[in-house]
């Protein structure tokens, strides 16, 4: 088989800038040795997220300078609520400035005390936006996807018996509706199969529940889908994606990902009445219906990469971009969720560092060595982020200790991913030598954003 090239030209660049080793030990350790205190420009390689970090095409950028700045009933609007329903088929559309604000809006109307939210992995700002209501958020992910170790084609599957013994046990009436995240972010980016989509949305129907996708990565679920589902090889991903929806009652959507834009968001539904008090909130806190949290402008640009997103060159590319790299790493025994999702490689910190317990942050160890030693900047999720402690302090960690590389849409080229390689196999090949860190300050919610550590000498 030939190379699959990236299908674009580079028409603008922006330069990188490169530090020295000894720079890097002074910049890590000035933030606390946690990566998000970073400053950007002291970073080569930026893979803490593949959020809002895309590029965009020269169409999108003329979107921009053609979007209808017009406070209600702005042509830019209608462009974007006609792609959004030509994908979904979803009735009523509102534009939100990102992912969490539809979450937000959404939970605030059908959650509260005594609900709870099924979902095969709630993203943090998802479980958040539920609990912060007083519900319960609840992860029903299938066996597989909890072993990194397991190749499967689907990890990211719901639980489908799970969650009829959920819903019976918990009563249909305290389940405003079930959510499933596409493809499974927190669970290693993994894709969910049409067949469980249809699964889940059966035993939903069953009970009347309404299913709602957690849309940010459904192109790349889409694709795998296309590539792993028998019966779908022949379809394109538009088909797929529409059927993927038609099983779906609403959806959320953070623009930032499968929309290639740097900020944007949607909330999607059917039912006219959650609309309506949906809307309300949105004037209240996004603004007014025809434009969200949005200018005109971005609304032109999220329509346009929702059509670019579809492109098969452009998906084979970029599933293909974040094979590459996991090959390569478990070619040298480095050990990764396998096989790789679509947006990410995640680093198994656990094996990768057996000797370096959950108490000390393996994930975090790696995440700074890998900056030290090549300028790259990741993120730990594991203990840090999840972590919990008991009634006498003790650290309850998550089930797996993982480092997150995010690879940004159409940014990094084959020599960034051989260089990002290179860097881990070194880390890899010291590991040995590698110490843990001790957390020496943490906010009480969502710590691992401002947290501080230490080196354990
Ligand atoms: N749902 C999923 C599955 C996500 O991955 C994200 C964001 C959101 C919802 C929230 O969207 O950021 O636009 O408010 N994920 C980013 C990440 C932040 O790095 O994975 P948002």
């Amino acid at each position: 088989m030939k190379t699959i090239i990236e299908p674009f030209k580079i028409k603008s660049v922006e330069p990188i800038r490169f530090t020295t080793k000894e720079e890097r030990i002074k910049l890590i350790k000035d933030a606390g040795y946690n990566p998000f205190m970073l400053h950007a420009d002291d970073v080569l390689i930026d893979l803490l997220t593949d959020s809002g970090t895309s590029a965009m095409s020269s169409k999108q950028w003329a979107g921009i300078m053609d979007g209808d700045e017009s406070y209600a009933g702005s042509k830019s609007f209608y462009r974007f609520e006609e792609t959004v329903k030509k994908i979904t088929g979803l009735k009523y559309i509102i534009p939100t400035h990102q992912g969490r604000a539809a979450e937000k809006i959404l939970f605030s109307v059908v959650g509260g005390k005594g609900k709870f939210i099924p979902n095969n992995t709630h993203f943090d700002t998802t479980r958040a936006n539920v609990e912060f209501t007083g519900a319960e958020a609840v992860d029903l992910l299938n066996e597989a996807g909890k072993h990194p170790e397991i190749r499967a084609d689907f990890k990211g599957n719901m639980d489908v018996k799970k969650l009829e013994e959920f819903i019976i046990k918990t009563g249909r009436e305290n389940i405003p509706l079930c959510m499933i995240t596409v493809t499974n972010n927190s669970g290693g980016g993994q894709p969910v199969s049409m067949q469980n989509i249809k699964d889940v949305k059966q035993v939903c129907k069953k009970f009347d529940i309404p299913l709602f996708i957690d849309a940010c990565r459904f192109a790349e679920n889409a694709y795998f889908i296309k590539r792993r589902e028998p019966g779908y090889s022949n379809k394109s991903v538009l088909e797929i994606a529409q059927e993927m929806f038609s099983y779906a009652d609403g959806a959320t959507m953070s623009a930032k990902k499968d929309a290639l834009v740097n900020i944007g968001g949607f909330l999607a539904l059917n039912d006219e009445n959650i609309a309506q008090q949906c809307r309300n909130l949105l004037i209240v806190t996004e603004g007014f219906p025809t434009y969200g949290g949005l200018a005109g402008r971005d609304l032109e640009a999220v329509a346009q990469g929702l059509e670019e997103i579809l492109d098969e060159h452009y998906l084979q590319y970029r599933i293909r971009s974040i094979e590459y790299l996991g090959e390569k790493l478990v070619a040298s025994g480095v050990p990764i969720i396998e096989p790789p999702g679509g947006h990410a490689i995640y680093l198994d910190a656990k094996r990768f560092l057996p000797n370096i317990p959950s108490e000390n942050f393996p994930g975090q160890a790696i995440v700074c060595e890998l900056y030290i030693e090549g300028g790259i900047r990741s993120v730990e999720i594991g203990s840090v982020m999840f972590g919990k402690y008991d009634d006498n302090g003790k650290l309850i960690p998550p089930p797996m200790e993982l480092v997150r590389l995010a690879i940004p849409r159409r940014v990094y080229t084959q020599s960034h991913i051989d260089y990002v390689f290179e860097i881990i196999l070194e880390v890899f090949n010291k590991r040995k030598a590698l110490k843990g860190y001790k957390i020496v300050y943490e906010a009480p919610m969502l710590r691992h954003f401002t947290a501080q550590f230490e080196p354990i000498i």
